[in-house]
């Protein structure tokens, strides 16, 4: 029994580690994705290497500021694989992130990958939650850096008295962006019991939370 226990644990162990690893190594110098095709286990399909070009390894799209026209005055440029094929297999990204005054982008996980992000310009209030609610939040600006640890609920509110810029890299090529406010109220196929109990809403303000989500998109 003992045995059988320790066995178990072992194997809970390996099993965890292998959870808590990031992207896959590359088994080769580069793959860069061939988007035509479907996405499999590990990424996509390489294009057929002999092919590839410098081009394919660059990416222009963060020349040009994200929008900032919808409620929460935040535009992203991102630069995932989708995006940039080029990073396929490689366990990297990058985005862009453009804060109208007072823009947020509002609580958030990637649940793939831990993030950094450069103050090109401005000042954000950035910062994350631990799994034991200790909160790690200060504004930082221009040319400074912080980290948000995979998976965790981050954010960054542009507190300055102008537009800011941030530059984010991530390690995975595909690094999922899972906002929690939308998530939960955006869906809206969650029961409503759930909303409920979890935030104690009483039903109005709930539904009125749900429809304001599902009139923004
Ligand atoms: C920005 O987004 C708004 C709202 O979706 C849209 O009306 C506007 O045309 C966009 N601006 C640019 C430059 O794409």
């Amino acid at each position: 029994m003992a045995l059988n226990a320790s066995l178990l644990l072992l194997l809970l162990c390996y099993v965890l580690a292998i959870v808590n690893a990031a992207d896959p190594d590359p088994l080769q110098d580069f793959c860069v994705a061939d988007l035509s095709k479907d996405l499999t286990i590990n990424g996509f399909p390489c294009k057929d290497a002999s092919a590839a070009t410098t081009e394919d390894f660059i990416f222009a799209a963060l020349k040009n500021p994200g929008n900032t026209s919808n409620p929460f005055g935040v535009g992203v440029v991102p630069g995932s694989v989708r995006e940039y094929p080029g990073l396929n297999t490689l366990g990297i990204s990058i985005a862009r992130l453009d804060f109208a005054v007072g823009g947020l982008t509002t609580p958030h996980t990637h649940p793939r990958a831990s993030e950094i992000i450069y103050v090109v310009t401005g000042s954000l209030y950035a910062g994350f939650v631990s799994t034991d609610n200790r909160v790690f939040a200060r504004v930082i600006t221009e040319g400074e850096v912080m980290m948000f640890p995979r998976g965790l609920i981050h954010w960054q509110l542009n507190v300055g008295k102008s537009t800011a810029t941030g530059i984010v890299t991530l390690n995975s090529q595909s690094p999922g962006f899972q906002f929690v406010a939308n998530s939960l109220f955006g869906s809206g196929d969650i029961l409503d019991e759930v909303l409920v109990k979890s935030f104690f809403l009483d039903e109005n303000t709930m539904r009125e939370i749900k429809s304001i989500f599902a009139s923004s998109g």
